[in-house]
């Protein structure tokens, strides 16, 4: 990557140049991918729903043992300086906790020191293309990994799952891989949750018991939804559901909602963006104006969802 060096980091309450910031490597995150993560980006240099990141990353953690030794309000004051280095930019936030300092041991040590970092950079933006006339996505050959192995809802650093899965994407030049999980049901994509508009006008995303991560975005999807009395669904669908469905959306912290007009070079429904991801496009712009305006007004990152 060009010019890390030259970028800014937060790095246990500091905050280096790209070049200074170093982790060492007797940390757990180095040796065995011991670590968990939260990515978002600003709006106008607000971290978007950092209330809910800011959670997931401490029930990620705990998942592993690991106690994030900063508050939410220490967090938030960290990317909010973070994030005033690349105004009028906005910027791409990285919140990562590893498991500390260790021998080359299974088991961690008895006190742990866990590193936090905050990477910044400069958010860029999908496509703008993308969003108008929907994005190709293609499926993945490798599948999600099971619950019962490694569950997804532990937001770890490890990333060889989702990283082997995107390739078929990249090779594709798609914007995003649906993985399935083991038993063939649709899980997420490498690194966004799904929905669709199935065949009989059902909105629906994979449950949780599929195996995938519990998205921020999905959680305000739903309860978009369910404020709004819009049906959704939280289900089981196949690969042959997705293929059929009228409408199908992609959605991330970074990517928003993303509407997929494509899978595998076949169009969804009738090849264009349909009118309930337009309608969810919309209401997500107004109501990331109307946190910026709350947050703002108030000084405090507010919970959304
Ligand atoms: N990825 N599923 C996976 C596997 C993800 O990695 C992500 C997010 C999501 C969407 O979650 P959220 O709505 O909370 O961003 C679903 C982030 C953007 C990343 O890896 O950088």
């Amino acid at each position: 990557m060009d010019g890390f060096g030259s970028a800014v980091v937060w790095m246990n309450g500091q905050i280096l140049s790209g070049a200074q910031a170093t982790v060492p490597v007797w940390d757990r995150g180095f040796l065995f991918g011991e670590s968990v993560y939260e990515t978002f980006r600003t709006y106008e240099g607000i971290p978007w729903l950092f209330v809910e990141h800011y959670e997931r990353l401490v029930r990620s953690a705990d998942q592993l043992s690991i106690r994030v030794p900063y508050s939410m309000a220490e967090l938030w004051e960290a990317c909010l300086r973070l994030a005033e280095v690349y105004r009028p930019q906005e910027a791409y936030l990285r919140i990562i906790v590893t498991g500390g300092l260790s021998d080359v041991v299974l088991e961690p040590p008895h006190e742990r020191k866990p590193n936090v970092v905050i990477l910044g950079k400069v958010f860029q933006a999908f496509p703008a293309l993308w969003y108008e006339t929907g994005a190709p996505v293609v499926i993945a050959r490798v599948r999600r990994n099971p619950a019962f192995a490694l569950d997804p809802r532990i937001k770890s650093s490890n990333l060889l799952n989702n990283i082997l899965a995107y390739r078929d994407a990249v090779r594709a030049g798609a914007a995003e891989a649906i993985m399935l999980n083991y038993e063939g049901w649709v899980a997420e994509g490498a690194s966004s949750n799904v929905f669709i508009v199935n065949a009989r006008g059902v909105l629906q995303t994979p449950s949780l018991d599929v195996g995938l991560l519990e998205g921020v975005t999905r959680r305000w999807v739903l309860q978009i939804c369910r404020q709004r009395a819009i049906p959704v669904e939280e289900a089981r669908f196949a690969l042959e559901d997705l293929r059929q469905a009228r409408e199908v959306f992609v959605t991330s912290s970074l990517k928003g909602i993303l509407p997929v007009t494509s899978i595998d070079g076949q169009p969804v429904g009738n090849g264009t963006v349909g009118p309930v991801t337009r309608q969810l496009m919309e209401w997500y712009d107004e109501a990331v104006r109307a946190y910026v305006e709350r947050v703002r007004s108030d000084g405090v990152p507010l919970p959304y969802c």
